[in-house]
């Protein structure tokens, strides 16, 4: 870090200025809850994956693995979504419809591998990771995306249309399509991150 000019006040980290690209692309990010119906191909996803690949992972197990889900795929995961919601009629057509908002869902998959010494929770943080880093590079080409979930998330249903296995939970989906041209976002809420760090 190096510091603003002017008095900077060790305790506001706004005075500091991290160096270099990454900060600013991490704070260019925002959430694109209305996508066009571009989307990006498998090609042109997979060297954001490989570079996401590189998430720390303990004992490297890759516990984590990505499913694309496009066209009437997303249909089907509609219907699978209002199986166990209760919900009919009108309350259920607006259910199945959310995940035709944007052309392509990558469905984050954890995928707890046998270990000793990994727990299943540190495995689930490498797979969030990824899915972080991956929402970060797909913002940073050009891409609209936004990180969705829900309380169908680990229905059955929902592990059925995507054919889990026993070991495998979901993370939820990223929702990936076109920046529109316009768009609105919300200011960001400040947090005061010195409320957030402590020192033993
Ligand atoms: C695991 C996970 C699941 C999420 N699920 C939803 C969701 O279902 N609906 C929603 O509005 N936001 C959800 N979010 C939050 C959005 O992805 C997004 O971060 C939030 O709207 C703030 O916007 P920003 O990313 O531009 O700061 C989720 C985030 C994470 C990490």
């Amino acid at each position: 870090m190096t510091l603003a000019a002017g008095s900077p006040d060790p305790s506001r980290p706004a005075d500091y200025l991290p160096i270099g690209p990454l900060p600013a692309a991490i704070r260019r990010r925002r959430s694109y809850p209305r996508v066009t119906t571009d989307a990006p191909s498998t090609a042109e996803l997979l060297p954001l994956l490989d570079a996401a690949a590189t998430v720390a992972d303990h004992a490297a197990l890759r516990p984590w693995r990505v499913i694309e889900l496009r066209a009437d795929a997303r249909e089907r995961l509609g219907t699978a979504f209002v199986e166990e919601s209760g919900l009919s009629d009108e309350g259920a057509a607006r259910l199945a419809a959310k995940p035709l908002r944007a052309p392509l869902l990558l469905a984050i998959v954890a995928v707890h591998k046998p270990s000793f010494k990994v727990h299943d929770w540190e495995q689930d943080a490498a797979a969030a990771g990824v899915a972080h880093l991956l929402t970060l590079l797909l913002d940073d080409a050009g891409w609209g995306v936004m990180w969705r979930s829900g309380g169908h998330t680990r229905s059955e249903a929902v592990r059925r249309v995507h054919r889990l296995a026993e070991n495998e939970v979901l993370l939820g989906w990223l929702y990936v399509g076109g920046k529109p041209e316009t768009t609105k976002a919300d200011a960001r809420q400040t947090f005061d991150v010195t409320s957030a760090i402590s020192t033993l």
